[in-house]
């Protein structure tokens, strides 16, 4: 069995060896041009060039949850796709995604401005009832963060494609749930992958409806959100902030508005990491229940874009 890799922009080596170790009879290794067929591969945003080369590929291994770089590409029919399936993402994904809105709720970045002044000030505790948190996308990610925030006894709104039920949070689904989701939501996580369907879904129309005094956190990809709008809704009083993990161009541009707004917290891409190990254990216990003739978890639909 050939198993390649592929990372845009990063030296796998550290990977083949794991991967090298936990398939002993595999023959593994970094894929460049002119390589010979392998059966898998492991990849982060490949060029068509690998895809084209690599005909003979059953299944492509994405080593992220979100797939849509690999859907940008033209795929033969009878390629797999494959994307991460938590792996460990999920606790990081909640951590960050609590921490935000918890940074928010506490108004804990206007006690750090005090701190800058040597200030001694009592803010009033605001009431966690008028701080319901919408969770757009209640997949792998979202459902785990939805629960979380439950532990706060934030008041927890779901949104997703098709309907779904899940304990203590309000759920709504599809185009005809949206309108009721956002005027149920003062602060709008979001979760959802990115699709035809839902780039630039996160715009002045959308984001108004949220209650006023909303607050956005975007932690799915970059192109979800109209930049524009965001800063337009902050400056006119209806939105409190953000916090943005994900960015239309990646590293944000020096001269991007986001950087030095006042009301938006910026991270670089990092709220739920690739974790390598957990990765690896994951994608090779799937090449053995292939190779065993098994089905297996986390096969994406491109008609679906996820
Ligand atoms: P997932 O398990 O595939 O879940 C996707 C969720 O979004 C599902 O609940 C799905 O609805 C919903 N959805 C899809 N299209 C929708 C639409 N048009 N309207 C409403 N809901 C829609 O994905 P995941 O593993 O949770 O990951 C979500 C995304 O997070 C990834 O695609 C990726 O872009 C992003 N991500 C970011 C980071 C980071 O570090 N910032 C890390 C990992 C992932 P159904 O339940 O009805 O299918
Ligand atoms: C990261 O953004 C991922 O999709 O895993």
């Amino acid at each position: 069995m050939n198993i390649t890799l592929f990372f845009d922009g990063l030296t796998p080596d550290a990977w083949v060896q794991g991967v090298q170790q936990a398939l002993p009879q595999a023959h593994v290794s970094v894929w460049v041009p002119g390589a010979p067929q392998a059966d898998h591969a492991i990849v982060w945003a490949p060029p068509q060039q690998f895809i084209d080369e690599q005909a003979g590929l059953k299944t492509l291994f994405n080593i992220g949850a979100g797939v849509d770089a690999l859907l940008q590409l033209k795929l033969p029919p009878s390629l797999k796709v494959v994307r991460l399936d938590d792996a460990g993402m999920s606790v990081q994904m909640a951590e960050f995604v609590c921490h935000a809105v918890i940074r928010h709720f506490r108004e804990l970045d206007i006690y750090d401005a005090d701190v800058q002044t040597g200030r001694w000030s009592y803010r009033k505790p605001r009431s966690r009832a008028d701080f319901s948190v919408g969770v757009m996308g209640l997949g792998v990610l979202g459902e785990r963060v939805a629960k979380a925030l439950q532990v706060f006894e934030f008041p927890v709104n779901g949104f997703s494609r098709s309907p779904k039920s899940l304990p203590g949070v309000q759920c709504f689904s599809g185009v005809q749930g949206l309108a009721g989701f956002l005027a149920a939501t003062r602060v709008l996580v979001n979760l959802m992958p990115l699709t035809p369907e839902t780039e630039n879904m996160l715009n002045h129309t959308t984001l108004s409806q949220l209650q006023p005094g909303g607050y956005v956190i975007n932690v799915a990809r970059g192109k979800h959100l109209v930049d524009e709008d965001l800063i337009a809704l902050i400056d006119s009083g209806h939105l409190a902030g953000a916090t943005l993990d994900v960015f239309r161009t990646e590293p944000l541009p020096a001269e991007h508005a986001f950087w030095k707004h006042p009301k938006i917290t910026v991270t670089p891409h990092t709220s739920a990491r690739t974790l390598r190990e957990e990765s690896i254990a994951q994608i090779v216990g799937k090449i053995q229940a292939l190779q065993r003739g098994e089905s297996i978890q986390g096969v994406v639909d491109p008609a679906r874009g996820y």
